[in-house]
Protein backbone atom coordinates (compact mmCIF):
# COMPACT_ATOMS: atom_id res chain seq x y z
CA UNK A 1 0.00 0.00 0.00
CA UNK A 2 2.69 2.71 0.94
CA UNK A 3 4.83 1.59 -2.34
CA UNK A 4 1.22 2.64 -4.34
CA UNK A 5 1.30 6.06 -2.32
CA UNK A 6 4.73 6.59 -2.69
CA UNK A 7 5.56 5.38 -6.51
CA UNK A 8 1.78 6.27 -7.95
CA UNK A 9 -0.58 8.71 -6.26
CA UNK A 10 2.38 11.58 -4.64
CA UNK A 11 4.09 11.65 -7.50
CA UNK A 12 0.43 12.58 -8.97
CA UNK A 13 -0.27 14.97 -6.72
CA UNK A 14 3.40 16.58 -6.87
CA UNK A 15 2.51 17.47 -10.57
CA UNK A 16 -0.63 19.62 -8.49
CA UNK A 17 -0.45 22.57 -6.93
CA UNK A 18 -0.39 21.97 -3.12
CA UNK A 19 -3.80 23.43 -2.51
CA UNK A 20 -5.30 21.86 -5.57
CA UNK A 21 -3.22 17.92 -4.28
CA UNK A 22 -4.99 19.14 -0.83
CA UNK A 23 -8.68 19.21 -2.56
CA UNK A 24 -8.09 16.05 -4.60
CA UNK A 25 -6.72 14.21 -1.78
CA UNK A 26 -9.56 15.35 0.60
CA UNK A 27 -12.35 14.15 -2.05
CA UNK A 28 -10.50 10.83 -3.12
CA UNK A 29 -10.74 9.78 0.89
CA UNK A 30 -14.56 11.32 0.96
CA UNK A 31 -15.28 8.76 -2.06
CA UNK A 32 -12.81 5.96 -0.84
CA UNK A 33 -14.96 6.42 2.52
CA UNK A 34 -18.12 5.97 1.12
CA UNK A 35 -17.05 2.50 -0.34
CA UNK A 36 -17.90 0.38 2.46
CA UNK A 37 -15.89 -2.71 1.17
CA UNK A 38 -13.11 -0.28 0.33
CA UNK A 39 -12.62 1.24 3.83
CA UNK A 40 -12.78 -2.28 5.63
CA UNK A 41 -9.91 -3.13 3.75
CA UNK A 42 -8.50 0.28 4.23
CA UNK A 43 -8.71 0.03 8.07
CA UNK A 44 -7.68 -3.38 7.90
CA UNK A 45 -4.38 -3.17 6.01
CA UNK A 46 -3.63 0.76 7.57
CA UNK A 47 -4.41 0.36 11.33
CA UNK A 48 -0.91 0.28 12.84
CA UNK A 49 -0.11 -3.02 14.55
CA UNK A 50 0.73 -3.51 18.30
CA UNK A 51 -0.10 0.54 18.97
CA UNK A 52 -1.31 1.05 22.43
CA UNK A 53 -4.75 2.58 23.24
CA UNK A 54 -4.86 5.58 25.34
CA UNK A 55 -7.85 7.31 27.43
CA UNK A 56 -7.97 11.29 28.20
CA UNK A 57 -10.85 13.22 28.35
CA UNK A 58 -13.06 10.14 29.33
CA UNK A 59 -12.50 8.95 25.66
CA UNK A 60 -10.79 6.06 24.50
CA UNK A 61 -8.45 6.16 21.72
CA UNK A 62 -6.92 3.14 19.58
CA UNK A 63 -3.28 5.02 19.51
CA UNK A 64 -1.67 8.55 19.93
CA UNK A 65 -2.07 10.08 16.63
CA UNK A 66 -4.64 11.93 15.44
CA UNK A 67 -5.44 14.37 12.42
CA UNK A 68 -5.84 17.75 13.23
CA UNK A 69 -8.68 20.19 12.97
CA UNK A 70 -8.72 22.36 9.26
CA UNK A 71 -7.45 19.54 7.86
CA UNK A 72 -11.22 18.30 6.57
CA UNK A 73 -12.65 21.87 6.91
CA UNK A 74 -16.50 20.85 5.40
CA UNK A 75 -16.59 17.27 6.66
CA UNK A 76 -15.67 15.73 3.07
CA UNK A 77 -13.37 12.96 3.50
CA UNK A 78 -13.43 12.00 7.57
CA UNK A 79 -14.63 8.46 6.51
CA UNK A 80 -11.56 7.94 4.55
CA UNK A 81 -9.32 9.13 7.17
CA UNK A 82 -10.87 7.37 10.07
CA UNK A 83 -9.90 4.35 7.52
CA UNK A 84 -6.48 5.77 7.33
CA UNK A 85 -5.45 4.76 10.93
CA UNK A 86 -5.61 7.79 12.88
CA UNK A 87 -6.47 7.23 16.35
CA UNK A 88 -8.92 10.31 16.13
CA UNK A 89 -9.99 12.85 13.69
CA UNK A 90 -11.03 16.22 14.45
CA UNK A 91 -13.77 17.57 11.71
CA UNK A 92 -15.01 20.67 10.32
CA UNK A 93 -13.74 24.33 10.42
CA UNK A 94 -17.73 25.47 9.78
CA UNK A 95 -18.91 29.07 10.58
CA UNK A 96 -22.29 30.57 10.38
CA UNK A 97 -21.44 32.32 6.95
CA UNK A 98 -19.40 30.57 4.30
CA UNK A 99 -15.73 32.39 3.98
CA UNK A 100 -13.04 32.27 1.38
CA UNK A 101 -10.30 32.10 3.81
CA UNK A 102 -6.87 33.81 3.05
CA UNK A 103 -5.81 34.93 -0.24
CA UNK A 104 -3.77 32.33 -2.68
CA UNK A 105 -1.05 30.96 -2.34
CA UNK A 106 -1.45 29.92 0.78
CA UNK A 107 -0.17 26.61 0.99
CA UNK A 108 3.80 26.13 0.28
CA UNK A 109 5.72 22.44 -0.18
CA UNK A 110 9.13 21.88 1.55
CA UNK A 111 9.75 19.09 0.10
CA UNK A 112 13.85 19.06 1.84
CA UNK A 113 11.98 18.68 4.81
CA UNK A 114 9.10 16.84 3.53
CA UNK A 115 6.55 19.41 5.33
CA UNK A 116 4.45 21.59 4.17
CA UNK A 117 3.46 25.40 5.53
CA UNK A 118 -0.18 26.65 5.40
CA UNK A 119 -2.44 29.55 6.05
CA UNK A 120 -5.48 28.54 5.22
CA UNK A 121 -7.83 30.54 7.36
CA UNK A 122 -11.29 29.50 7.90
CA UNK A 123 -12.65 28.53 4.76
CA UNK A 124 -15.37 26.89 4.67
CA UNK A 125 -18.42 26.52 3.02
CA UNK A 126 -20.53 27.49 6.12
CA UNK A 127 -23.68 26.55 7.73
CA UNK A 128 -25.21 27.46 4.17
CA UNK A 129 -24.82 24.16 3.35
CA UNK A 130 -26.47 22.26 5.94
CA UNK A 131 -29.50 24.78 5.16
CA UNK A 132 -29.10 23.15 0.94
CA UNK A 133 -29.20 19.99 2.23
CA UNK A 134 -31.93 20.33 4.62
CA UNK A 135 -34.06 21.62 1.64
CA UNK A 136 -33.40 18.71 -0.37
CA UNK A 137 -34.21 16.51 2.46
CA UNK A 138 -37.60 18.79 2.51
CA UNK A 139 -38.00 18.55 -1.13
CA UNK A 140 -37.61 14.51 -1.45
CA UNK A 141 -40.29 14.50 1.69
CA UNK A 142 -42.34 16.22 -0.75
CA UNK A 143 -42.15 14.22 -3.58
CA UNK A 144 -43.05 11.06 -1.01
CA UNK A 145 -46.27 12.96 -0.49
CA UNK A 146 -47.28 13.47 -4.26
CA UNK A 147 -46.23 10.01 -4.53
CA UNK A 148 -48.46 8.79 -2.02
CA UNK A 149 -51.23 11.19 -3.71
CA UNK A 150 -50.66 9.59 -6.94
CA UNK A 151 -50.89 6.14 -5.02
CA UNK A 152 -54.74 7.17 -4.11
CA UNK A 153 -55.67 7.62 -7.83
CA UNK A 154 -55.09 11.84 -7.44
CA UNK A 155 -53.56 13.92 -9.66
CA UNK A 156 -50.49 15.04 -8.07
CA UNK A 157 -50.00 18.26 -9.74
CA UNK A 158 -53.38 19.54 -9.21
CA UNK A 159 -53.24 18.40 -5.61
CA UNK A 160 -49.64 20.57 -5.76
CA UNK A 161 -51.37 23.49 -6.94
CA UNK A 162 -54.41 23.13 -4.85
CA UNK A 163 -52.39 22.95 -1.65
CA UNK A 164 -49.87 25.79 -2.71
CA UNK A 165 -51.56 28.97 -0.38
CA UNK A 166 -51.67 27.30 2.51
CA UNK A 167 -47.78 25.37 2.61
CA UNK A 168 -47.16 29.38 1.24
CA UNK A 169 -49.06 30.60 4.55
CA UNK A 170 -47.17 27.51 6.42
CA UNK A 171 -43.76 28.83 4.93
CA UNK A 172 -44.23 32.46 5.93
CA UNK A 173 -46.11 32.26 9.29
CA UNK A 174 -43.87 29.57 10.54
CA UNK A 175 -46.51 27.60 12.71
CA UNK A 176 -48.12 24.34 11.90
CA UNK A 177 -50.88 25.46 14.49
CA UNK A 178 -51.71 28.56 12.93
CA UNK A 179 -52.18 27.35 9.57
CA UNK A 180 -55.11 24.45 11.01
CA UNK A 181 -57.99 26.64 9.78
CA UNK A 182 -56.68 27.08 6.62
CA UNK A 183 -55.80 23.73 6.22
CA UNK A 184 -59.19 22.49 7.01
CA UNK A 185 -60.52 24.63 4.61
CA UNK A 186 -58.15 23.59 1.73
CA UNK A 187 -58.64 19.91 2.44
CA UNK A 188 -62.29 20.66 2.48
CA UNK A 189 -63.73 23.32 -0.17
CA UNK A 190 -60.50 22.81 -2.40
CA UNK A 191 -59.62 18.99 -2.17
CA UNK A 192 -63.20 17.46 -1.29
CA UNK A 193 -62.78 15.90 1.47
CA UNK A 194 -65.01 15.62 4.81
CA UNK A 195 -64.99 18.11 7.27
CA UNK A 196 -64.30 15.56 10.11
CA UNK A 197 -61.23 13.70 8.39
CA UNK A 198 -60.07 16.79 7.40
CA UNK A 199 -60.22 18.85 10.97
CA UNK A 200 -58.34 15.47 12.47
CA UNK A 201 -56.00 15.42 9.94
CA UNK A 202 -55.24 18.75 10.24
CA UNK A 203 -55.25 19.21 14.23
CA UNK A 204 -53.73 15.75 14.74
CA UNK A 205 -50.70 16.44 12.04
CA UNK A 206 -49.67 19.51 13.99
CA UNK A 207 -48.61 17.87 17.17
CA UNK A 208 -48.16 14.57 15.44
CA UNK A 209 -45.51 13.27 13.40
CA UNK A 210 -44.60 16.59 12.00
CA UNK A 211 -41.95 15.54 8.98
CA UNK A 212 -40.44 18.26 8.99
CA UNK A 213 -39.86 19.19 12.74
CA UNK A 214 -40.16 15.98 14.44
CA UNK A 215 -38.80 14.03 11.53
CA UNK A 216 -36.07 15.20 9.44
CA UNK A 217 -34.53 17.95 11.22
CA UNK A 218 -33.63 15.29 14.38
CA UNK A 219 -32.43 13.00 11.88
CA UNK A 220 -29.86 15.27 10.30
CA UNK A 221 -28.41 16.53 13.16
CA UNK A 222 -28.13 12.97 15.05
CA UNK A 223 -26.66 11.84 11.59
CA UNK A 224 -24.17 15.34 12.22
CA UNK A 225 -23.45 14.47 15.88
CA UNK A 226 -23.08 10.84 15.85
CA UNK A 227 -19.53 10.99 14.41
CA UNK A 228 -18.32 13.58 16.73
CA UNK A 229 -18.34 10.81 19.79
CA UNK A 230 -17.23 8.15 17.53
CA UNK A 231 -20.46 6.60 16.35
CA UNK A 232 -20.72 6.04 12.76
CA UNK A 233 -24.06 7.01 11.74
CA UNK A 234 -24.61 4.72 8.66
CA UNK A 235 -24.96 1.52 10.27
CA UNK A 236 -28.13 0.10 10.59
CA UNK A 237 -27.15 -0.11 14.86
CA UNK A 238 -27.51 3.44 14.76
CA UNK A 239 -30.73 4.37 12.00
CA UNK A 240 -32.54 1.20 13.53
CA UNK A 241 -32.81 2.98 16.74
CA UNK A 242 -33.32 6.62 15.73
CA UNK A 243 -36.14 5.72 13.66
CA UNK A 244 -37.87 4.38 16.49
CA UNK A 245 -36.70 7.36 18.81
CA UNK A 246 -37.77 9.51 16.10
CA UNK A 247 -41.30 7.89 15.46
CA UNK A 248 -41.85 7.72 19.67
CA UNK A 249 -40.66 11.38 20.67
CA UNK A 250 -42.79 12.82 17.22
CA UNK A 251 -45.63 12.66 19.14
CA UNK A 252 -46.76 15.48 21.25
CA UNK A 253 -43.62 18.15 19.51
CA UNK A 254 -45.53 21.49 19.87
CA UNK A 255 -46.76 22.88 16.28
CA UNK A 256 -45.01 26.28 16.39
CA UNK A 257 -41.74 28.29 15.71
CA UNK A 258 -39.05 26.36 17.33
CA UNK A 259 -40.65 23.32 18.09
CA UNK A 260 -37.62 21.14 15.93
CA UNK A 261 -35.19 22.47 18.56
CA UNK A 262 -37.22 20.51 21.15
CA UNK A 263 -37.48 17.67 18.88
CA UNK A 264 -33.68 17.34 18.24
CA UNK A 265 -33.13 18.01 22.32
CA UNK A 266 -35.12 14.68 23.18
CA UNK A 267 -33.66 12.19 19.96
CA UNK A 268 -29.99 13.78 20.97
CA UNK A 269 -30.57 13.06 24.41
CA UNK A 270 -32.49 9.56 23.89
CA UNK A 271 -29.52 8.72 21.86
CA UNK A 272 -26.55 9.83 24.14
CA UNK A 273 -25.32 12.13 21.68
CA UNK A 274 -24.19 15.73 22.78
CA UNK A 275 -27.01 18.40 22.45
CA UNK A 276 -24.97 21.65 22.04
CA UNK A 277 -24.81 21.66 18.32
CA UNK A 278 -28.91 21.77 18.41
CA UNK A 279 -28.05 25.14 20.19
CA UNK A 280 -25.21 26.46 17.87
CA UNK A 281 -27.31 26.28 15.24
CA UNK A 282 -30.12 27.99 16.54
CA UNK A 283 -28.39 31.27 14.64
CA UNK A 284 -29.69 29.63 11.12
CA UNK A 285 -32.72 27.93 12.33
CA UNK A 286 -35.60 30.26 11.31
CA UNK A 287 -34.69 29.10 7.53
CA UNK A 288 -34.78 25.85 7.91
CA UNK A 289 -37.93 25.96 9.83
CA UNK A 290 -40.16 27.45 7.38
CA UNK A 291 -39.73 25.09 4.97
CA UNK A 292 -39.67 22.73 8.14
CA UNK A 293 -43.13 24.02 8.74
CA UNK A 294 -44.58 23.87 5.30
CA UNK A 295 -43.49 20.24 5.07
CA UNK A 296 -45.37 19.32 8.55
CA UNK A 297 -48.74 20.92 7.32
CA UNK A 298 -47.84 18.88 3.51
CA UNK A 299 -47.91 15.98 5.86
CA UNK A 300 -50.98 16.45 7.43
CA UNK A 301 -52.75 17.00 4.37
CA UNK A 302 -51.36 14.29 3.27
CA UNK A 303 -52.66 12.18 5.39
CA UNK A 304 -56.17 13.47 5.58
CA UNK A 305 -56.31 13.58 1.74
CA UNK A 306 -55.41 9.58 1.36
CA UNK A 307 -57.91 8.83 4.13
CA UNK A 308 -60.46 10.22 2.87
CA UNK A 309 -59.64 8.88 -0.85
CA UNK A 310 -59.32 4.92 0.90
CA UNK A 311 -62.85 5.52 2.35
CA UNK A 312 -64.17 6.50 -0.90
CA UNK A 313 -65.54 9.55 0.65
CA UNK A 314 -63.90 12.39 -1.43
CA UNK A 315 -66.00 14.55 -3.11
CA UNK A 316 -64.10 14.28 -6.65
CA UNK A 317 -66.13 16.63 -8.34
CA UNK A 318 -64.68 19.32 -5.77
CA UNK A 319 -61.33 18.07 -6.24
CA UNK A 320 -61.60 18.48 -10.33
CA UNK A 321 -63.14 22.12 -10.28
CA UNK A 322 -61.56 25.23 -10.68
CA UNK A 323 -62.99 27.46 -7.93
CA UNK A 324 -60.87 29.80 -5.80
CA UNK A 325 -60.99 29.93 -1.98
CA UNK A 326 -63.27 32.74 -0.92
CA UNK A 327 -61.53 34.84 0.92
CA UNK A 328 -63.37 36.12 4.67
CA UNK A 329 -63.89 39.18 3.68
CA UNK A 330 -65.76 38.02 0.49
CA UNK A 331 -68.16 35.49 2.55
CA UNK A 332 -69.06 38.52 5.11
CA UNK A 333 -70.56 40.32 2.47
CA UNK A 334 -72.58 37.42 0.99
C1 LIG B 1 -11.27 25.10 13.68
C2 LIG B 1 -9.78 24.93 13.45
C3 LIG B 1 -9.24 25.13 12.18
C4 LIG B 1 -7.89 24.98 11.96
N1 LIG B 1 -7.37 25.19 10.73
C5 LIG B 1 -6.02 25.02 10.53
C6 LIG B 1 -5.44 25.23 9.23
O1 LIG B 1 -6.13 25.56 8.27
N2 LIG B 1 -4.12 25.05 9.12
C7 LIG B 1 -3.31 24.70 10.18
O2 LIG B 1 -2.09 24.54 10.02
N3 LIG B 1 -3.84 24.48 11.40
C8 LIG B 1 -5.17 24.64 11.59
N4 LIG B 1 -5.69 24.45 12.86
C9 LIG B 1 -4.80 24.09 13.95
C10 LIG B 1 -4.47 22.60 13.87
O3 LIG B 1 -5.59 21.84 14.27
C11 LIG B 1 -3.28 22.27 14.77
O4 LIG B 1 -3.58 22.59 16.09
C12 LIG B 1 -2.10 23.06 14.31
O5 LIG B 1 -1.82 22.77 12.97
C13 LIG B 1 -0.86 22.72 15.18
O6 LIG B 1 -0.50 21.40 15.02
P1 LIG B 1 1.03 20.96 15.07
O7 LIG B 1 1.54 21.41 16.40
O8 LIG B 1 1.01 19.48 14.95
O9 LIG B 1 1.70 21.65 13.94
C14 LIG B 1 -7.06 24.61 13.06
C15 LIG B 1 -7.62 24.39 14.32
C16 LIG B 1 -8.97 24.57 14.52
C17 LIG B 1 -9.54 24.35 15.90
Amino acid sequence: MSFLYEKVIAKALYTLDPETAHQVGLRGMGVLGACAPLRLLMERSLTPKGCRPIEAFGLKFPNHIGLAAGFDKDGIGWRGAAALGFGHVEVGTVTPLGQPGNPKPRMFRLPAQEALINRLGFNNEGLASFVAASYCALALMFCVHLLMIAGSGLNPLRYAQKIFPVLAFAFTSRSSAGAIPMSVQTQTLRLGTPEGIANFAASFGATIGQNGCAGIYPAMLAVMIAPTVGVDPFTIGFIAPLLAIITIGSVGVAGVGGGATFAALIVLSSMNLPVALAGLLISIEPLIDMGRTAINVSGSITAGTVTSRALGETDMAVFAADAELESDTERQSV
